[in-house]
């Protein structure tokens, strides 16, 4: 049993008898026993042991019962004090109650009797020791709750990222210092005040009105970047639940990520300029290789031309690639469509099926391409062509087996939908989200032995997005993938 459980009951008697029966009836019902013979060892007792009820006789030597009920009142008022009294002594007994006892007890003692007062004073001990251990874990709780505040308070203020919390009403509820540096405020924001004045990008104040009604779970949330004035800025909202896990509000935490663009930009106008100085040589020496190869410097013999040829299909792929860098840059930058014309994007699909014909059977594939009168698209048809050479070029490739690749094309409304199906390898789903991005490759036993640099998908995303079209992926590991393109038909004018 717990300590504190324990109900030591002091019996303060100068009667042996009485100490000795007392002792031996409540030990018998489990409670703990001290026994005192005059009021000075009482004291004593109350002093140094946690006495839980004091049996008191009234007549003692050295110090009477009296003088003891006093000090325990005074010193030890969660102590209950039961007066032993004789018959005569009976007037004495209310007086003590008057005084601060708990109860009194006539000599001779009946055992039930004395049991009942013992048990109903033990009660009272136990219930005001249970409401103190809840009023102490109360006020560890309030103290608890108000340090966690107050830290998290200091957190948010010192963060480096803005924090902005928003109601329902769309006001914004709790902002941190940061925020102001990071929209570039140079006034004190007084809460509440509505989302609109604050932000000024529509994007972000869709997000968190779209918050408000959506159903994201407890762990989703939105991620978007954002212009300031000053800054490019990463906004990632996420919803705020109430008691009744209702939304009841939205938390936007904003990172500042114009380093990384800046570092993004360099390092894109770097590889843009590598790429132009790298070409022109390489075209002049894929040039000088074809003449050769052409006979006009001299006959060549068959060794010269197989090494002249391997070397021409080597400075072919890295002319690819450059190729590609200076598409991904130009696309960053916005200048990659050009030209705009009304095109038919079945005879596009034709040419280039026709074209990757002889590779696909090389492979062991057997590419189809099924087709109805299409509606004409507005874009640019060396775009068009790049994307579906992209697309079709990987579901070969990446159908080392052998299998088919499915082309199909039809009018979907508003739309032309265009599908690249396979029955390759396939891709992980946790991979999915990843293969529109540039360099981006799976790293699988099956794709290993696949030349690539992971240009193309992100090439096509470009070209997609910049055709107002979008682009989606499913696939089945081990069975196929399937490729999907909705490109808007062009408006009658
Ligand atoms: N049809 C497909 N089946 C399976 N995996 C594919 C398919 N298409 C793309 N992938 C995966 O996506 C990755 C990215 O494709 P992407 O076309 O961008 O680059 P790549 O083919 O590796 O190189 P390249 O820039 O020469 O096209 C590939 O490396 C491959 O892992
Ligand atoms: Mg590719």
């Amino acid at each position: 049993m717990n300590e504190k459980d324990i109900i030591r009951i002091l019996v303060a008697d100068d009667e042996k008898a009485i100490r000795e029966g007392c002792t031996r009836v409540l030990n018998s019902k489990g409670f703990d026993v001290l026994g005192a013979e005059n009021g000075k060892i009482a004291l004593d007792i109350l002093e140094k042991d946690n006495v839980s009820i004091l049996l008191l006789d009234l007549k003692m030597p050295i110090l009477g019962g009296e003088e003891v009920l006093k000090v325990t009142v005074e010193k030890y008022p969660d102590v209950p004090v039961i007066i032993i009294t004789g018959h005569g002594t009976v007037d004495t007994a209310v007086a003590c109650m008057k005084k601060g006892a708990y109860d009194f007890i006539t000599k001779p003692f009946q055992i039930e009797h004395f049991l009942a007062i013992i048990n109903r004073a033990a009660d009272k001990r136990r219930l005001e020791q249970k409401a103190w251990q809840l009023q102490k874990e109360n006020i560890r709780n309030l103290y608890d709750l108000n340090l966690e505040k107050s830290r998290l308070k200091t957190i948010i203020n010192y963060m480096a990222n803005g924090v902005i919390v928003t109601n329902r009403n769309m006001e914004v509820v709790l902002s941190n210092p940061a925020i102001m540096r990071l929209l570039g405020l140079t006034q004190q924001i007084s809460n509440p005040l509505p989302a609109n004045e604050l932000i000024e990008d529509e994007a972000l104040i869709n997000t968190l009105k779209n918050i408000l009604d959506d159903d994201l779970s407890d762990n989703e949330c939105i991620s978007q970047e954002i212009q300031t004035r000053n800054y490019y800025l990463r906004a990632i909202s996420a919803p705020v639940f109430g008691p009744d896990s209702g939304v009841v509000g939205a938390v936007t935490v904003l990172e500042n990520i114009s380093a990384f663009k800046q570092l993004d930009q360099m390092k894109s106008d770097f590889v843009n300029m590598v790429a132009h100085e790298l070409r022109s040589p390489l075209v002049s020496i894929r040039q000088l290789n074809s003449v050769i190869l052409e006979g006009l410097a001299g006959p060549l013999g068959e060794k010269q031309t197989e090494f002249i040829n391997r070397g021409v299909k080597k400075i072919d792929a890295l002319l690819a690639l450059i190729n590609d860098l200076l598409d991904v840059a130009k696309i960053e930058a916005g200048q990659y469509v050009r030209h705009f014309v009304p095109t038919d994007l079945r005879k596009i699909i034709e040419d280039t099926v026709a074209l990757l014909e002889p590779r696909a059977k090389k492979q062991g594939i057997n590419l189809t391409f099924s087709c109805e009168d299409l509606k004409p698209v507005h874009s640019d048809p060396k775009n068009m062509e790049e994307i579906f050479n992209n697309l079709i070029s990987n579901a070969i490739n990446y159908s080392p087996d052998g299998g088919d690749v499915n082309v199909t094309a039809r009018n979907a409304g508003d739309y032309i939908e265009i599908k690249v199906k396979d029955t390759g390898v396939g891709i992980a789903p946790e991979e999915l989200p990843k293969i529109f991005e540039k360099f981006y490759r799976v790293k699988s036993p099956k794709t290993r032995d696949i030349m690539g640099t992971g240009l193309g998908l992100s090439i096509v995303k470009g070209v997609v997005d910049a055709h107002h079209g979008s682009i989606d992926v499913e696939s089945v590991e081990g069975k196929g993938t399937t490729f999907k393109i909705l490109l808007p038909v062009m408006m009658e004018s």
